[in-house]
């Protein structure tokens, strides 16, 4: 039996962007299908999209896709609409989208780059939630697992991610709680500094420094003296979807390698 054994898992922003490395969504929703998920997959990117297909149909899942952007006004319906149309259930709602190009510090943050970082982080997440809610009550179970940030409860210069994944933590609370009694758990991961595309490869190219050395400052930030991977990432969202979980709701996790525990 696996871990995840014919559970309909809808992973959104399961796509990345080319880099050197693996991102969050690809890698867990790999790990999801080796562990027996059935999956519906999101992302606006089409291409990446259809790689990540390739990789879970390597690993023996059922899969389907919807191409969409998380802000659309139908994507929400469409999510939970694929899911029961070809599975017949939702039992997993993984929200993996997060955006922060063009952030700034409060002072200096424009009006327009708040509003897309808190619409694509934040209010795309709770569209998604709502969606999701009404099918996992009638079901009377349910898994919703957000990815947020150790940027929701840890220093940074940067403003309007900080306070949409401040926002996503706040939301994974209350769902928790205004769920627990329909058997539908809510937790958030929080990742750390991780080795993913989007992570490295796109910040390094948005500072114009060099991919190795950027990388190299990150770890350097790390208490483990490392990034983690989007195997972490992954590992622990599996967690929190399977069966091992149950008694497990409202909790924002880490996965930092220590580094929101170090004061100082
Ligand atoms: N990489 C890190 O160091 C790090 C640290 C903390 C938190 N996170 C969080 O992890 C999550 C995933 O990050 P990642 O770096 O692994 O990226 P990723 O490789 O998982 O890619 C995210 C995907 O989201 C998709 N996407 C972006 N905007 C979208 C939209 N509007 N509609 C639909 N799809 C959209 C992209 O096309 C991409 O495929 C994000 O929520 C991010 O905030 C990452």
């Amino acid at each position: 039996m696996s871990r995840l054994d014919g559970k309909v898992c809808a992973i959104v922003g399961a796509g990345q962007q080319g880099g050197a490395t693996i991102g969050n969504g690809r890698a867990t929703a790999i790990r999801f299908a080796q562990e027996g998920a059935r999956l519906v997959l999101v992302d606006r990117d089409g291409d990446a999209l259809e790689q990540t297909r390739a990789d879970v149909l390597d690993a023996g899942a059922e899969v389907v896709l919807v191409t969409a952007d998380v802000r659309g006004a139908s994507t929400p319906g469409d999510v939970v609409g694929a899911a029961i149309d070809a599975f017949g259930r939702l039992d997993v709602l993984q929200n993996n989208v997060g955006i922060g190009a063009g952030d700034q510090p409060p002072h200096r943050l424009d009006e327009d780059v708040f509003d897309r970082i808190v619409e694509v982080n934040l209010k795309a997440t709770w569209r998604l939630c709502k969606s999701a809610v009404p099918i996992m009550r009638e079901q009377r179970g349910g898994v919703i697992t957000n990815v947020s940030s150790i940027a929701s409860i840890a220093g940074t210069q940067i403003a309007a991610y900080r306070m949409s994944k401040a926002g996503v933590d706040a939301l994974t609370r209350n769902l928790a709680v205004t769920n627990a009694k329909y058997g539908i758990r809510c937790n958030a991961v929080l990742p750390g500094l991780i080795d993913t595309p989007i992570g490295v490869d796109a910040a390094a190219t948005a500072l114009g420094v060099d991919r190795d050395d950027y990388a190299a400052r990150r770890a350097a930030q790390v208490p483990m003296g490392h990034q983690g991977t989007a195997w972490d990432v992954a590992n622990a969202s599996l967690f929190l979807a399977s069966d091992e979980a149950a008694f497990i709701s409202g909790v924002c996790l880490p996965v930092d390698g220590a580094q929101t525990a170090r004061i100082g």
